[in-house]
């Protein structure tokens, strides 16, 4: 990476992504992870999720020993058995409805479709959910299984989607386009200004991932990226002009 520019630093404010609530203060995707990103005042979250047990659970491995004190693969498991466990500090694995009633619509969410089958629970999540005040512009549902977006948007086209991808496509962005998307979701190490200007030619936006290095963060306003998941949000914040915004504008 060129060093940063100096004269063009501060040019834009970055929608700041609390990733997996604030993992790099609190045990990721807990309870306790998502009231810390509430209280850095981060106006966007995101947290993975699987359908396990027939219960939307939020979590990232495929298997328990990383950030629990089980063992195993998460989808073999009981949702009763899970609940038992100790996510970190104590904490359990939350439900997808805990962590939306711990958000309470202070936040914007982006719900990672981790696990196989989540876009049918998670369309019926969100029609649920709609009915208690969380409305689109507080919703953008990602995921790397473009499929399984491709079937959220035949369930529910008011759904914003986030098409994840690490790497470069040879057509940049039209893959994001094809799927309908809201945003694309790139990596850090692979995003340039070709991929962000053909994105933008698209209408999309382009959130970048894990963005937590100051350096880092100032490169992506320079590149003229829309918004970035970071473990620290304190660190995107601290330089942005507008404060109260909250969700995918
Ligand atoms: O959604 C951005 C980022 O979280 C994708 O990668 O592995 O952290 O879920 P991962
Ligand atoms: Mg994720």
């Amino acid at each position: 990476m060129k060093p940063i520019d100096n004269r063009k630093m501060h040019t834009k404010d970055l929608i700041c992504i609390g990733h997996r609530g604030a993992m790099g203060h609190a045990p990721e995707n807990t309870l306790l992870s998502i009231h810390k990103a509430l209280e850095l005042g981060t106006p966007c979250m995101e947290l993975d999720v699987y359908s396990v047990d027939g219960h939307l659970v939020v979590f990232h491995d495929s298997r328990l020993e990383r950030t629990t004190n089980g063992t195993g693969y998460l989808l073999d498991q009981q949702f009763n058995d899970l609940r038992k466990l100790d996510a970190g500090n104590g904490e359990k694995i939350p439900t997808l409805k805990e962590a939306f009633e711990a958000i309470n619509l202070k936040a914007g969410v982006n719900i990672e479709l981790k696990g196989p089958d989540t876009a049918v629970p998670v369309a019926e999540f969100i029609a649920k959910m709609r009915k208690t005040g969380w409305h689109d512009d507080l919703l953008l549902v990602s995921s790397f299984n473009h499929r399984e977006l491709s079937l959220l948007r035949r369930l529910d086209p008011r759904i914003k989607l986030g098409a994840l991808i690490v790497g470069l496509p040879i057509d940049d962005a039209a893959f994001a386009q094809s799927l309908g998307a809201y945003s694309v979701h790139l990596s850090l190490e692979f995003i340039d200004r070709r991929f962000v200007k053909d994105a933008h030619n698209r209408g999309l936006r382009v959130f970048v991932f894990t963005v937590d290095h100051p350096e880092d963060i100032e490169k992506m306003r320079e590149l003229g990226v829309d918004g970035v998941f970071t473990n620290y949000p304190e660190r995107v914040l601290k330089n942005n002009a507008v404060t109260d915004a909250v969700g995918w504008p």
